[in-house]
């Protein structure tokens, strides 16, 4: 494994099986009280410093609880963007280059700006630090270690990644979930992917130039994708990132945005009667939050057993303690 997580086409495919061995592990030691006990041994006198310029919840909590399992000491800041340096003007690349003077074992770091986190990893190597840096989201850009829990989720749901059919629906233009998602499914066999979309929000032709590369075969749909739900395998939807749709004047933004939302919610959410349309022994994933106000997965949806969402955020926490743990141990 590389000394820092970036990108999600880094991993080589015996990377990802040893990062799930380690998962599943985790997971039953969890269960026991003396693997619990063993398990805090793991990065016991090791430090992890989380700093987080973006909002979160899962995967900020997921590092520090699966840190502090592991023994970790862990140093957390979850709006270092209101409450850094970075707004008295100073340079994520000092920030960083400060941060690994303090010589924590691992940084994870989250930044609204995309490109940062590999900056920070040439600022690193440069200077000779030995923390490893792992990218927990940089703006619309990756999120290396959401497609790993989603690619272990589909494992573990489907019992194989090799040969699925999957449909990734929504945001598809400024979800970065979805972009390291399909940069991570190249690396398994005769995948078939359906990017489900409405047109300005359809997937970057970067993304489809590499799964060119790679010989993976894909579709996109526009509000037609109800038409091939059924020969699904498994249904990755995302949340319209409103946050993303920025306009220099406020009223167009505004516009831009609640037309989007009317776009999401009248022609690009799933219902109970999408359910119908679904095999039964599909899987439903979301990486979350889901946009209460959107609704793109209708709430009695949730409570289908296909629906895996909080199934997949759990799996979140194992995915992180593995990497953490192969970072730091090997
Ligand atoms: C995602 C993210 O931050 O990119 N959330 C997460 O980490 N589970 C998805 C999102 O914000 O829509």
């Amino acid at each position: 494994m590389r000394q820092h997580v970036i990108r999600s086409q880094d991993f080589t495919l015996e990377d990802l099986a040893q990062i799930f061995r380690r998962a599943d592990k985790f997971r039953h030691m969890m269960d026991e009280p003396d693997g619990r006990r063993r398990l805090r041994k793991r990065l016991r006198g090791r430090i992890v410093n989380v700093a987080f310029y973006e909002p979160s919840t899962r995967t900020l909590s997921s590092f520090v609880n699966g840190a502090q399992h592991l023994g970790a000491q862990v140093f957390h800041t979850a709006d270092a963007g209101a409450t850094s340096s970075a707004v008295k003007g100073e340079t994520f690349a000092h920030t960083v280059r400060m941060f690994a003077g303090y010589r924590p074992d691992v940084l994870v770091v989250r930044h609204k700006e995309e490109g940062r986190l590999a900056e920070g990893a040439r600022i690193l190597r440069r200077i000779g630090s030995r923390t490893h840096l792992i990218n927990a989201g940089d703006g619309p850009g990756q999120h290396p270690t959401q497609a790993l829990l989603d690619v272990y989720t589909l494992q573990r749901e489907l019992g194989r990644v090799d040969g699925i059919k999957i449909m990734m629906g929504g945001d598809l233009k400024h979800g970065r979930t979805v972009r390291s998602l399909a940069y991570l499914l190249t690396r398994y066999r005769d995948v078939v992917i359906t990017f489900a979309a409405p047109e300005d929000l359809q997937i970057g032709a970067d993304i489809l130039a590499h799964l060119d590369e790679h010989g993976v075969k894909y579709q996109l749909l526009g509000a037609e994708f109800r038409d091939a739900l059924a020969a699904q395998h498994a249904v990755y939807w995302t949340r319209l990132q409103l946050e993303r749709v920025v306009h220099e004047d406020v009223a167009e933004q505004k516009r831009l945005r609640d037309a989007l939302a009317h776009l999401q919610r009248e022609q690009f959410c799933i219902g109970e009667r999408d359910l119908h349309l679904m095999r039964i022994d599909a899987v439903l994933m979301h990486p979350l939050p889901i946009n209460d106000a959107v609704r793109e997965i209708a709430l009695e949806v949730e409570n289908d057993e296909r629906c895996a969402i909080f199934r997949q955020a759990e799996n979140g926490m194992y995915v992180r303690m593995a990497l953490l743990d192969i970072l730091v141990n090997g």
